[in-house]
């Protein structure tokens, strides 16, 4: 992995049931990232797709009638328009039904049977279906004659059947050691905290192949186990870069991954399992897991199998993709759980969107159209409040990097929304309207300021609601190469005349 690389990645979704608002979050945020990382002039990879093997989707796919390929051809589908519609700058989507990713199954399997960290035995325990998780006889409990994960409250069933091992207990300490030594390994702290004392509670050893059903990669030498389905999905994340061909350019790049984004509910798997799995197989494990909150709806976990899910795809045509990015970042905390509505919804577009980054955009421009004949010329005189302004933004924006290096969005968000809100303080003090008479020079000062403040809010933005303030620097005819974060070392954008093109409406105000 080269320094100035970055490789991001979502989970892998079951496609066990459409695509809903918790799958569009996680992709979004991941997105976001991965565009903030373009814009600040890295090498970028960002991979999703889907995770097509088990019972959950066997299962699944017996329900409907097909078989699991064709069933997953079909729901694999769906996730890919989906990342259309979400306008996610992905640069691959995996199946784990693609033969890249067999071979690099079957490669990492073998690369644990030769370090000796797998053996043949008999799994007797608790298992979930719909987490594809075993559980500890401490983590059950019992309502209406059924068993639940006390941990995720799915139903489990007891099983007993041959299976390889692989042996989690040995790495414990090795485990901590790591943690110890990459103190961002996990993020946000909360959830490393969790981590960290489950892992020192005590690993037992994991059960990595099943022989009760036959929908997923053959364990290699043994056709009667197929691979557990999750030491399957989390070697997606090597399978895109070739693995195992490590001279291969991608593999070379981009491995270790620089950011696993994933939800709370799969953090043992990332955290504990994916470093085990890798420092057995002699492999780098990644830099970072972010496990980010879930949404809600009222106070339940929004899922498929609770029934109470909020389809992206029709806030989508109701109220365009950019208003939906941008309240799902803005509103829902990362580190913890957040509830989602449409009042809310309707409240951050007009507060955010509409009143303070759409309107600073359309009155400046609409000011410079109908008064300027489209030009704004600088020139050298600097205002106490220019500085004011100046001083107070850079103050800002020094932070934004580290808040980005550290996954914190929200700060991000509400500093960058910020300046939007001085800016337009500015203007309002500055009365530019005024001077068109009396003072052409200072009015144009103030003007090109402004363009300036938008250009910098637009690019600081483009992560978030890249359509919106592409249309913004295509106004401002900002050429392609200097739409990143340059201006945070220094580098100027606008040149000193302007010329502008006309702005449509960005966002539409909504009745609340
Ligand atoms: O777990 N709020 O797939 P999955 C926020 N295939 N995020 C949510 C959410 C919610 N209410 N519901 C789902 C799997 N998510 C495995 C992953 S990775 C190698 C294999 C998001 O379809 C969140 O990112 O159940 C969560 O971790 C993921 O979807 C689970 O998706
Ligand atoms: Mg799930």
């Amino acid at each position: 992995m080269m320094q100035n690389n970055f490789y991001i990645t979502t989970p892998i979704y079951y496609p066990s049931g459409e695509p809903h608002m918790g799958h569009a979050y996680s992709s979004i945020l991941a997105d976001v990232f991965a565009r903030f990382e373009r814009n600040n002039n890295k090498k970028v990879f960002f991979l999703t797709g889907t995770d097509e093997h088990g019972l959950k989707i066997q299962s699944a796919a017996e329900k409907k009638g097909l078989p699991p390929l064709i069933y997953c051809d079909k729901i694999s589908l769906i996730f890919k328009d989906l990342t259309k519609k979400l306008n996610l700058s992905n640069d691959d989507f995996i199946r784990t039904t693609e033969q890249r990713h067999h071979k690099s199954v079957s490669d990492l399997w073998n690369k644990l049977v030769k370090s000796g960290d797998i053996y043949l035995s008999k799994y007797k325990g608790w298992y979930s279906v719909s987490d594809e998780a075993y559980y500890n006889n401490d983590e059950i409990s019992e309502k209406n004659g059924k068993k639940y994960s006390t941990f995720s409250g799915s139903e489990v069933e007891w099983v007993e059947e041959d299976s390889f091992f692989f042996k989690l207990s040995a790495w414990q300490q090795k485990l901590l050691d790591f943690y110890d030594n990459n103190k961002k390994f996990i993020l946000p702290i909360s959830r490393r905290n969790e981590v960290v004392n489950f892992v020192k509670s005590g690993l037992k050893d994991l059960s990595v192949s099943r022989t009760s059903f036959t929908w997923g990669i053959k364990v290699p030498e043994n056709d009667k186990h197929v691979i557990y389905v999750w030491l399957d999905a989390l070697t997606n994340y090597l399978s895109a870069l070739n693995f195992p061909n490590t001279k291969d350019n991608l593999y070379k790049n981009f491995w270790p991954a620089s950011l696993h984004v994933i939800g709370k509910d799969i953090l043992r798997f990332h955290a504990i399992y994916w470093p085990a799995f890798l420092l057995a197989a002699k492999i780098k494990p990644p830099s970072r897991i972010f496990g980010h909150g879930w949404i809600l709806s009222g106070d339940e976990k929004m899922s498929k199998s609770k029934g109470n899910i909020l389809d992206p795809v029709e806030i989508i045509d109701k109220y365009g993709i950019d208003e939906l990015r941008y309240y799902l970042m803005k509103e829902v905390s990362h580190g913890s759980d957040g509830s989602i509505s449409l009042k809310s919804l309707t409240n951050c577009i007009n507060s955010d969107l509409a009143n303070n980054y759409g309107n600073l955009c359309q009155r400046i421009f609409s000011f410079v159209k109908n008064n300027c004949n489209s030009k704004v010329t600088k020139n050298n005189e600097v205002s106490e409040s220019d500085i004011k302004l100046i001083n107070e933004t850079e103050k800002i924006t020094k932070n934004l990097r580290d808040f980005m290096n550290d996954q914190n969005l929200n700060h991000y968000i509400k500093s960058v929304i910020n300046i939007s809100f001085l800016t337009n303080k500015y203007i309002n003090d500055e009365e530019p309207w005024k001077l068109k008479k009396s003072n052409v020079i200072k009015m144009n000062n103030i003007l090109h300021l402004s363009f300036e403040q938008i250009v910098k809010i637009s690019i600081l933005l483009n992560p978030i609601i890249p359509i919106a303030t592409s249309k913004v620097l295509d106004a401002l005819q900002v050429s392609p190469k200097l739409r990143n974060l340059s201006f945070l070392d220094g580098k100027k954008i606008l040149p000193d005349k302007i010329i502008i093109n006309d702005l449509k409406i960005l966002f539409k105000k909504l009745d609340v």
